[in-house]
């Protein structure tokens, strides 16, 4: 659990700004970052599709965020994407982003989602029960780091993001 006196949120107005400078702070230098990730956020909440905005807040403000935003698979309905997870980066590995996975997943099976998928690291997101599925592709992305969790049956198909993406090509 993350340090005493973190609490997750759901994102208030206002909380936008925060957001954008923490995600592209913690992908700064980060390995396989795009850096359009804040972006993306923002994009995504423009769009009407930012389904999950939790921030992880604290002493010093807003330390991390998780975003889900919902993905086509097939005709499989109420999966969701997530990402990007962020956690501002001298306040990494305190469990903060175990934390805000853990209730993003929580928070998408009582909307009665159907699985998550998210593209990332298998060494970080396993612990989760993410695994990589050959059943699912994503356009550019090696099949190593496509990671579903389904919550029921498992879906199978090309995996179709938001185009705040930017993954259509
Ligand atoms: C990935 C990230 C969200 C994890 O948040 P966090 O609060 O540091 O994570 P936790 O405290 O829950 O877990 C820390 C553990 O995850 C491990 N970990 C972090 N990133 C990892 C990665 N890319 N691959 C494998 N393990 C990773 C840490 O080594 C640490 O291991 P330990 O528990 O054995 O010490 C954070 O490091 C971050 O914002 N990174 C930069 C942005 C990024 O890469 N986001 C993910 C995109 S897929």
């Amino acid at each position: 659990m993350p340090d005493p006196g973190v609490t997750l949120r759901e994102e208030v107005p206002g909380d936008a700004t925060a957001i954008r400078s923490l995600v592209t702070e913690a992908f700064r230098g980060a390995a396989h970052a795009s850096g359009t990730e804040a972006q993306i956020v923002d994009g995504l909440r423009a769009a009407g599709a930012l389904s999950l905005s939790l921030v992880a807040e604290g002493d010093a403000g807003i330390l991390g965020h998780v975003a889900a935003s919902p993905v086509g698979i097939g005709d499989a309905p109420g999966w969701f994407g997530i990402g990007p997870l962020a956690v501002r980066p001298d306040r990494q590995s305190r469990g903060i982003g175990a934390a805000l996975m853990q209730a993003a997943l929580a928070r998408l099976r009582a909307v009665g989602a159907r699985g998550a998928v998210l593209v990332g690291e298998p060494a970080y997101y396993a612990r989760f029960g993410f695994a990589p599925d050959l059943g699912l592709t994503v356009r550019g992305i090696p099949a190593d780091y496509v990671l579903a969790l389904p919550f029921a049956e498992p879906a199978r198909g090309e995996v179709r993001h938001h185009p705040a993406f930017g993954l259509e090509g």
